[in-house]
């Protein structure tokens, strides 16, 4: 293992997609952000120095942060954000991890610009469970919004009602061909016939889950969110916002010259209006030097263009999530906690609030949009969490009480919806080191069922279940899969239905649980868990470190 260094400065770059041009916040001038690159085992310094007027912080997503949970980042949670002229060194160890991750800045919507891969190789010596590919490359989708992103949010929230939706998705930064004004902004992926390419795919959009395909190959998926899974093939995939997805795809052995698209597109199942366009990347076979009789007939190909599944294909996603793994062998076990030591259930959903008095609200019949966990919309204090918990100064910051299960029990998935309103409050729950935790999240039809991708901080954990309509306590749970449940950090809670999860809370810190579609997080779909400390010292959150922010 070795130590590695990354200076990122954040400050203001000109860019142009569609024909327009704005200045927006980046890492190092770049858009998306450098790459990092470690091995399993690596300790990462990340400088980060803020040269914008904005407040920042960065996210490791998908780094466990053991014990380092000064350097997970989500601001007001593990620490006061950055400030202008100010700077932070991110200091963690990657333990037990490989595979393709990503960060972005965790504060209001500076992520739709702010964002790039974090990938990690095996150590040394260590083999993938598949053979190895003969290229490696990073695939990740972001939206690209004309204006201000920030300026986007803030108008939603002062008005109460939706955003304004994204003008492009991108590839690598990049909206492609089928937007107006974007063919120079294509993202080509050169490859050679006969040849296994690792596509190593993230999905930073703010907003949308994506479908992606790429025409006439299909895809062998091998990891999601840095840990392997059984492989299996597929013509289209489903990726949420915050996760990843290593796959293999095998290049034909005689395309000379022949391009084809690698498209995406949402999955969408809410109500509301959301960018229903195309990203599209091109995949282009290199030409031969020689030409046998046999390849003729494949000279002068037209485009090759994918089908992607109708934009609400829940079926789809279903059967997709389904297929989904882990590996389970000896070298890479699934260890899944057999007994459970608390049982939570968490309704996830949109609501609505009161409109504040002299206002005009633009969300359902007058109202504000609100999202909550168990009816609790999550407000952010003014202090950071880990921090308040740490020192012992946790009065007036949060309050230890989040609900179990929820408040006010209803027919989740019911039409017509009730229950409509939520309270806001900082509420977290505690839990002593080393729970072994089953959480059942439900999505409810408050304003319309709608998948969410929820996402856990600091932990991953197995998805042992998961169904459509209202979880039955009785039933479901002789159903989940403790042998080979997929393991990861953010799961889609199907649209009206339910998922199940289990991790053993084996990570001391204040942890962030949130809806990884960024507008419920403004909206409020979060809520955090304090792990205590255990009793040895490798079962401890370490002490801060001296250059963490001051609020
Ligand atoms: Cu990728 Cu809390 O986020």
């Amino acid at each position: 293992a070795v130590t590695r260094h990354y200076k990122f400065d954040i400050k203001l770059q000109n860019v142009t997609r569609l024909c327009h041009s704005k200045s927006m916040v980046t890492v190092n001038g770049q858009f998306p952000g450098p790459r990092i690159v470690a091995r399993e085992g690596d300790n990462l310094f990340i400088k980060v120095v803020n040269h914008v007027q904005n407040n920042i912080s960065i996210h490791w997503h998908g780094i466990r942060q053991l014990q380092s949970g000064w350097a997970d980042g989500p601001a007001y949670i593990t620490q006061c954000p950055i400030q202008t002229g100010q700077s932070y060194v991110y200091n963690y160890t990657i333990v037990g991890q490989r595979g393709t991750l990503w960060w972005h800045a965790h504060i209001s919507w500076l992520r739709s610009t702010v964002y790039g891969p974090l990938i990690i190789l095996p150590k040394r010596g260590v083999q993938y469970p598949f053979a190895k590919p003969y290229k490696e490359v990073p695939i990740i989708f972001g939206e690209w919004f004309n204006v201000d992103p920030e300026a986007v949010i803030s108008q939603a929230l002062q008005t109460g009602g939706g955003p304004n939706v994204s003008d492009a998705y991108t590839i690598n930064g990049l909206p492609g061909p089928l937007y107006n004004c974007s063919a120079e902004d294509t993202f080509k992926l050169k490859v050679k016939p006969g040849k296994t390419y690792m596509l190593r795919l993230i999905n930073a959009a703010l907003n949308d889950e994506l479908f992606f395909s790429i025409a006439n190959h299909s895809v062998t998926i091998v990891d999601v969110d840095a840990v392997y899974v059984k492989p299996f093939d597929t013509e289209t995939l489903l990726i949420t916002p915050g996760q990843t997805t290593n796959v293999l795809l095998k290049t034909k052995p005689y395309f000379p010259n022949a391009t084809f698209f690698m498209t995406a597109r949402p999955y969408a199942t809410g109500q509301g209006t959301f960018d229903n366009s195309t990203v599209a990347a091109i995949l282009e076979y290199e030409s031969p030097k020689t030409i046998h009789s046999s390849q003729l007939s494949l000279k002068n190909l037209p485009l090759f263009k994918p089908t992607l599944p109708p934009l609400n294909d829940t079926a789809f996603a279903a059967n997709f999530t389904s297929k989904l793994r882990s590996l389970a062998s000896a070298q890479f076990p699934a260890k899944v906690p057999q007994k459970v030591d608390m049982r939570f259930f968490f309704t996830v959903g949109l609501g609505t609030n009161p409109c504040p008095k002299n206002q005009t609200c633009q969300g359902p019949n007058g109202t504000k949009f609100a999202a909550s966990v168990n009816n609790v919309s999550f407000s952010l204090p003014t202090t950071a969490l880990l921090q308040a918990h740490f020192f012992g100064k946790s009065n007036g910051v949060y309050i230890p009480d989040f609900p179990i299960t929820p408040i006010f029990p209803f027919n989740y998935t019911g039409n017509p919806p009730n229950n409509t309103m939520v309270s806001t409050g900082t509420r977290l729950v505690v839990l002593p080191f080393n729970t072994s935790v089953e959480l059942i999240m439900q999505d409810t039809s408050i304003l319309g069922v709608e998948s969410h991708p929820l996402h856990l901080h600091g932990y991953n954990f197995f998805v042992v279940g998961q169904g459509f309509g209202n979880f039955d306590p009785n039933k479901d749970p002789a159903k989940f899969n403790l042998v080979d449940p997929v393991e990861r950090n953010t799961v889609g809670v199907p649209s009206g239905g339910w998922a199940a999860i289990r991790f053993q809370a084996d990570n001391p810190g204040v942890w962030f649980m949130h809806c990884h579609l960024e507008v419920h997080t403004s909206w409020g779909l979060e809520m955090a868990w304090v792990v205590l400390d255990g009793k040895l010292p490798n079962q401890k959150l370490i002490p801060p470190p001296a250059d963490l922010p001051k609020c």
